[in-house]
């Protein structure tokens, strides 16, 4: 049967890969045919990811993308990829008044310098193929709104959009394209630790014009057209995901 979302004969690096979004994007993608290289520091988390995937090359390697000697030894082990997601990354809540270096460094070295660095190695050692797609989960966060003691989180997913339009520049000679996907608030675990009273996540949730938050498998599905062969002609943009959110 037809189907121009197939990622059939594709090798995607996904970061993030042991839990919430990344996991997810892992599993829809390998239901569409691809194979998954999966990395993120918890081994037994990966496994489970793994144990999940349909059928395939699949493989996974621990690694803390924080330290650029992991991220060297990950794309040293790497095949030539056809795609790449950047999922791993942290959400927090911190007020203005209690902005350290320390919490900047913390936000600023898995949300913005990792996949900065990890694009940089997988370029130099020549591991993204002709026509292939990189893909970050970025958010709405920063580039379409602003909320109150989310600036640290605000500054990287803005940051990392600025450095995913430059790429789609500077690579679009070698038909490397980069996009990137900017949820609103998706139900994962990630956000149930965010620490907010059942009142505030109601008040929150009510600002949505669909009465829900977003699905992991929907940041998938967006995640999954980039990827695939269908979106060839697509590079340098963002695909907002949030339930009408920002309409008003
Ligand atoms: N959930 C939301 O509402 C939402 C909305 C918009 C955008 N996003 C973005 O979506 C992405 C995934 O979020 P999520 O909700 O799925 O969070 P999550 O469930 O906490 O997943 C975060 C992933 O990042 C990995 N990670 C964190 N630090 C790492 C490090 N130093 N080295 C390697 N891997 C690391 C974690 O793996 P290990 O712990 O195994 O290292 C984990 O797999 C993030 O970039 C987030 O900003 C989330």
């Amino acid at each position: 049967m037809h189907n121009p979302f197939a990622l059939i004969g594709k090798t995607i690096l996904v970061t993030g890969a042991s839990s919430g979004i990344g996991r997810t994007i892992a599993i829809e993608c390998s239901k569409l045919g691809a194979d998954i290289i999966l990395t993120g520091r918890n081994e037994s988390r990966l496994q489970e990811t793994l144990s999940q995937l349909k059928e395939g090359q699949h493989k996974y390697i621990v690694a803390d993308i924080t330290i650029e000697e992991d991220i060297i030894t990950i794309v040293e082990q790497l095949p030539t990829l056809t795609g790449c997601v950047h999922s791993a990354g942290i959400l927090g809540l911190v007020p203005i008044q209690a902005i350290t270096k320390a919490k900047i460094n913390e936000f600023e070295q898995i949300n913005l310098h990792a996949p900065i660095l990890l694009t940089k190695q997988l370029l130099k050692r020549k591991k993204l193929a002709k026509n292939s797609s990189v893909v970050f989960i970025s958010s709405a966060a920063g580039v379409y709104r602003v909320s109150t003691a989310n600036a640290l989180y605000a500054v990287t997913k803005s940051g990392l959009d600025a450095f995913m339009r430059s790429a789609a520049l500077e690579l679009a000679s070698k038909n490397i394209r980069f996009n990137s996907v900017n949820p609103a608030m998706i139900e994962t675990e990630a956000l149930s630790n965010i620490p907010i009273s059942e009142e505030q996540k109601n008040a929150n949730l009510a600002q949505y014009p669909i009465k829900r938050y977003g699905k992991p498998e929907e940041v998938a599905y967006a995640t999954i057209y980039l990827l695939s062969d269908a979106s060839a002609w697509t590079t340098g943009t963002e695909i907002k995901l949030d339930g009408g959110l920002t309409l008003s």
